[in-house]
């Protein structure tokens, strides 16, 4: 019997005469995956003709160094080093979210974003040609959550150079519609994988009054332009989102209705995260006052927003849309990266390892990275454009003492006081008390990165108390910010 099974072991198809068991399994689980069973075979099978018999580990090290398309045995080695705590890694990320401009075409009275906070920049054709790793990259979004991607006068070139030199790349972008026009749309039909809009209104008062600096007519028009556009097209699929406050609350489902009949097939109602605005311009009273408050959350409205997305969970059945709203305030839930959610966070997290964000700290005004979307921000691990493109410099970077050190103490028993905070707390909640990101350095005996100091940082709690913002207790009444 066990002669038998050996047997059919040997001549299953996708094996490629492979017998050490771990290269067996890997070779099956990447062609599982779509990658080539006769490239995978020859780069093992080299190992076992020169009597090299490794593990799962090193199988996927050989694999990701000589594939010419490595980006499946990249995913699994990074999978590996994550499940076995590797600090010191040799994966590249996985994916990335890389912004190709620091300059916004508009200026959300909710988001962060400022025209005179960054140094204005846009990345050149030129500076992503000399990028030699992505190769081993899955999905690639160009943005990191600091601008607007298209603002850039080379989006075409860029986007086209990546699609036609890197076929396999799951290519995205977000965009707040304002700029993207049909040289735009051209260029993405049938060729980017998805596109996220974030609405964020669906008539002119809502949009005038939530978008500084905007201008409904372009964003109106290029929403029906994107609409004929993309129609039947195979990709990309369209997303949109809102960021729901107090005052537009009530047209939830006119919303879902427009980003439906505009072509998307999910749409996501965000609570607004008060707390980062805040804490980028709390020196800047005047900045400060033209952005939404603590004061504009539903967190203080917590039975009408309820009420309001169960509506619109059912008007999205209706048209056959899928629709994410934030779980009900009167239901139960789990915290997981720092939000309330309707799923357990995992037992591992796994972004130090997977993500990397290139993206310009609002802090730091500089090239930065981050590695994630949950609590941790502002890290200080700063890049130089020219080094990054090298695969060389591109893993200094990584295996920087920073990100090892998030790789580290991120998960298990001995965790760094910002991922142990992504599990315990919901930072939308306008009373939530906002992390301080030194004590990661603290903690890992670490240098506190300049922009902590020489900005004068304070902390959230710190900065609402000075500012006298006048809240309403969750609930009902009215108290002043240094209460909540
Ligand atoms: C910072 S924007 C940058 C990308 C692009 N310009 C855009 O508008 O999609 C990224 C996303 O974050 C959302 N966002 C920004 N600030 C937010 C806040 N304070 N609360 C909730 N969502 C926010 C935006 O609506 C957008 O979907």
């Amino acid at each position: 019997m066990l002669t038998r099974v050996r047997r059919w072991w040997r001549r299953s198809p996708d094996d490629q005469g492979l017998r050490h068991p771990p290269y067996v399994d890997v070779c099956r689980e990447l062609q599982g995956h779509g990658d080539d069973p006769m490239t995978i075979g020859t780069i093992l099978s080299d190992l076992e003709r020169r009597g090299v018999r490794g593990d799962r580990y090193d199988a996927l090290r050989a694999l990701t160094a000589a594939h010419p398309r490595p980006h499946w045995a990249n995913y699994f080695l990074c999978m590996e080093e994550a499940r076995r705590g590797v600090d010191l890694v040799s994966s590249y990320p996985p994916f990335v979210w890389m912004d190709v401009s620091s300059i916004c075409s508009v200026e959300c009275r909710f988001c962060k974003y400022t025209h005179d906070q960054l140094p204005k920049r846009n990345v050149t054709l030129d500076e992503i040609q000399r990028i030699e790793w992505f190769k081993y990259v899955r999905n690639l979004n160009l943005t990191a959550g600091t601008a607007e991607a298209i603002t850039n006068p080379q989006f075409v070139d860029i986007f086209d150079y990546l699609r036609r030199t890197h076929e396999h790349l799951h290519l995205s972008f977000l965009t707040n519609g304002r700029t993207l026009n049909a040289r735009i749309l051209d260029a993405i039909v049938g060729r980017l994988d998805a596109l996220h809009v974030s609405m964020n209104a669906s008539n002119e008062a809502d949009y005038d009054r939530i978008i500084a600096k905007g201008n409904w007519r372009q964003f109106s028009t290029n929403m029906r332009h994107m609409r004929d556009r993309l129609k039947g097209a195979t990709r990309p699929n369209v997303s949109a989102s809102f960021v729901k406050l107090r005052w537009n609350l009530d047209r939830a489902v006119q919303d879902l209705e427009f980003a439906a009949d505009h072509g998307a097939s999910f749409v996501m109602f965000h609570h607004y995260y008060p707390h980062y605005v805040n804490d980028i311009h709390h020196d800047r009273p005047e900045r400060l006052a033209e952005k939404f408050g603590f004061e504009d959350s539903l967190y203080f409205d917590r039975e009408r927003s309820d009420e309001v997305f169960a509506r619109v969970r059912d008007r999205a059945q209706q048209l056959g849309v899928e629709v994410a709203t934030p779980p009900p305030f009167g239901g139960r839930h789990h915290l997981a990266f720092g939000v309330r959610s309707l799923t357990p966070p995992p037992d591992d997290c796994v972004d130090p390892w997977t993500k990397m964000y290139f993206l310009w700290g609002f802090k730091s005004r500089r090239e930065e990275i981050t590695i994630c979307c949950g609590l941790a921000a502002d890290i200080g691990v700063y890049f130089d454009r020219a080094e990054i493109a090298t695969s060389e410099g591109l893993m200094k970077v990584r295996n920087s003492p920073t990100l090892r050190a998030y790789r580290r103490t991120v998960n298990g028993g001995r965790r760094n006081p910002i991922c142990d905070q992504c599990r315990k707390i919901d930072r939308f909640a306008p009373d939530a008390v906002y992390p301080d990101q030194r004590t990661f350095f603290e903690f890992n005996d670490l240098p506190v990165p300049p922009h902590f100091t020489t900005s004068g940082w304070v902390t959230a709690a710190e900065t609402r108390g000075r500012q006298r913002l006048t809240l309403p207790v969750i609930g009902g009444g009215v108290v002043g910010a240094g209460d909540a």
